[in-house]
């Protein structure tokens, strides 16, 4: 069954969770935390291949995990500012698709649409990995459940609270989160609700998963017998503009001791990060017992390499 999970992800792009099976999902979970044990050993899995890093955006964590992955898996990255690259020059999506796929085995992106991403992926020859859009981030929500995955020994029936913006990472967990079987409550003020389309298809995901999902601009309620609480900040990449207003909306959705105290007495916090103390969590959650955001940081590193190693060579696995 993993032989044959693995081979028919081969090739595949990674443009969204919606777009694989919850075996799918599980298989990328329990390959990563075998590989964060040192087996199967890929040192040489990928030699000879290179991937592109297409980034629009700022990034720590999402580049370096890519780049380290690579050069765990005996390959090569490089990495392009998408701005200094000719589509900062008007070449269309397209044309840089297929001229990439002549070079390279992999294109990560980073960046605005999701559809510019799904454009690429379109035209290209080889698997696209969106590395974040202003829609989803299903690559730092595989290192999520990974985290939750390794601490919990499960995820079906877990529940996972998020409270705070509905963005990527809110679409990411809400989809992700039901396709493994999580009961995934969402929190946010009414005009910073999640994206009804990506709603409908975390609805879909959880009939698919066996998983639930709720919609609730209460935060109290999300949290309540949580296993897991998650947040990120208020005003994502691009919204920088409304981090005035957002801060006169968003404290009641602060993550906090009063807040977690309805959570169950073991949850975790997660924080893709980076963090604005103070805001969205305070410095005695995100410093505190229950956070497990270092080695969610560390698990994007092996939940990039399991992704890689899968869409690249998962039959060889
Ligand atoms: N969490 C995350 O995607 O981090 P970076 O923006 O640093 O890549």
């Amino acid at each position: 069954m993993t032989k044959s999970i693995r081979a028919g992800l081969r090739g595949r792009d990674m443009l969204c969770l919606a777009d694989f099976r919850p075996a799918e999902i599980m298989e990328m979970i329990v390959l990563a935390a075998g590989l964060k044990e040192g087996h199967p050993k890929v040192d040489s899995l990928l030699a000879g291949k290179t991937i592109g890093l297409v980034f629009h955006k700022a990034s720590t964590r999402t580049r370096i995990s890519f780049e380290v992955a690579m050069l765990q898996l005996g390959g090569h990255s490089l990495f392009m500012s998408g701005g200094e690259t000719q589509l900062g020059r008007g070449e269309s999506i397209a044309d840089t698709g297929r001229v990439l796929s002549r070079y390279l085995d992999g294109i990560v992106v980073r960046t605005f649409a999701q559809a510019d991403v799904e454009e690429l992926a379109r035209w290209a020859d080889v698997p696209v990995i969106n590395g974040l859009t202003d829609l989803t981030h299903p690559c730092q929500v595989l290192a999520d459940l990974l985290t939750v995955y390794e601490r919990k020994g499960r995820l079906a029936g877990l529940k996972l609270a998020y409270v705070g913006d509905g963005n990527n990472m809110a679409h990411s967990l809400l989809i992700g989160g039901a396709k493994v079987g999580m009961r995934v409550a969402v929190a946010t003020p009414d005009a910073y609700r999640p994206d009804p389309a990506v709603v409908e298809k975390a609805f879909q995901a959880a009939r698919e998963g066996g998983g639930a999902v709720e919609v609730l601009e209460d935060p109290a309620a999300a949290v309540r017998d949580a296993d897991v609480v998650v947040t990120d900040v208020w005003a994502s990449m691009g919204c920088e503009e409304e981090q005035d207003l957002r801060a006169g909306v968003f404290p009641p959705y602060q993550i906090n001791r009063r807040l977690t105290a309805g959570a169950r007495p073991d949850f975790l916090f997660l924080h893709c990060l980076p963090v604005h103390r103070g805001e969205e969590v305070t410095a005695d959650i995100i410093d505190g017992p229950h956070s497990v955001v270092w080695d969610e940081a560390e698990n994007r590193l092996h939940a990039q390499k399991a992704l890689l190693a899968l869409l690249l060579a998962g039959g060889e696995l």
